[in-house]
């Protein structure tokens, strides 16, 4: 029998969690949203009230069917809210350890045939899944940033996976309107394995000033017909994040493609961590 997921469940509302939640609601699935602390929920909140309310203003949704969907999401600091959900996705940082912790905790929660799903890029959902208690009910559910926009999402699945969750996961992401694709369990899957040696290369170019992060953007727009250069990608994602996934990557490829390039690291430690934080390779209102 197909799983529904009618209440689902996403825990962290960074701008992943947050885009998560707003894909969904769109869809009218109701929605329990969960951060640490009410500091979490606000800016979660803002999120999708500031992504909801320009599309509103920009004629391609209309201010009642806005109100619907923001009523959709309940938000909550409590994990033991979501005891009543289909599917949990998890959009919390990206490390190993409290994500495995959280999947501990979500498995003494909701009822055994849920499934748990996490939007990590990078981290193995093999490894996530040994925490939860069931891991054939485990799998990687990747979206793209803007998520509201994207329609990419990587459905990942490890060898004890069972067949019916892949399904069930596959159909719901295309009730959602994403296009799915279907993948095993491999670090950056497949965009990120490609996407970040391509973007990493343009940061060793701009580190060694061979051109200005301008062209090198420029090269790849007009060159290319991305809609972003990489370093206005970069600022986009998050250097942090990019970091991450990239050293991540490393550690299972030993492609040297995917070795940080020394300047990232250095601008994340001086707070420059692309648009969240107001300055990356480009400087944001
Ligand atoms: N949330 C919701 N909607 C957004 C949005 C956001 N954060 N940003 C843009 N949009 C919407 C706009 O409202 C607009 O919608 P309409 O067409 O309905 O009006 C549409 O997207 C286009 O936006 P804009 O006109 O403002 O700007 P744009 O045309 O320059 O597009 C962009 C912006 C969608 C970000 C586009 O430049 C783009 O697709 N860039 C590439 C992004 C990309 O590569 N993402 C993948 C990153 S890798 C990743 O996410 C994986 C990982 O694990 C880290």
């Amino acid at each position: 029998m197909t799983r529904e997921f009618t209440v689902v469940g996403v825990v962290g509302l960074g701008t992943m969690g947050a885009g998560i939640a707003e894909v969904l609601a769109r869809s009218g699935v109701r929605v329990v949203a969960v951060e640490v602390d009410p500091a979490g929920i606000e800016r979660g909140r803002g999120h999708v009230e500031y992504s909801t309310g320009r599309a509103v203003a920009k004629g391609k949704l209309a201010e009642d069917a806005r109100a619907r969907l923001l009523d959709l999401i309940t938000y909550s600091t409590a994990l033991t809210d979501l005891a009543d959900a289909d599917l949990v996705i998890e959009a919390i940082p990206e490390s190993l350890d409290l994500k495995a912790g959280l999947f501990a905790e979500l498995d003494r929660i909701v009822r055994p045939e849920v499934v748990l799903a996490s939007n990590t890029s990078s981290l193995s959902i093999t490894q996530i899944s040994v925490h939860a208690g069931r891991p054939g009910k485990v799998v990687g559910l990747h979206f793209f940033n803007p998520a509201p926009v994207q329609r990419l999402t990587e459905v990942v699945r490890t060898v004890v996976t069972e067949p019916d969750v892949v399904t069930d996961v596959v159909d719901f992401a295309r009730r959602l309107g994403k296009e799915p694709v279907v993948i095993g369990d491999r670090a950056g899957f497949i965009a990120n394995a490609l996407l970040f040696g391509y973007l990493n290369h343009a940061v060793a170019m701009y580190e060694s000033r061979y051109a200005t992060r301008e062209d090198l953007d420029a090269a790849m727009r007009f060159g290319c017909g991305y809609p972003m250069g990489p370093l206005a990608l970069l600022d986009l994602i998050g250097l942090d994040t990019a970091f991450e996934i990239l050293e991540t990557m490393y550690a299972q490829s030993r492609n040297r493609l995917h070795a940080p390039t020394p300047i990232l690291k250095q601008m994340i430690t001086a707070g420059l961590l692309g648009r969240k934080s107001g300055r990356g390779f480009y400087t944001y209102e």
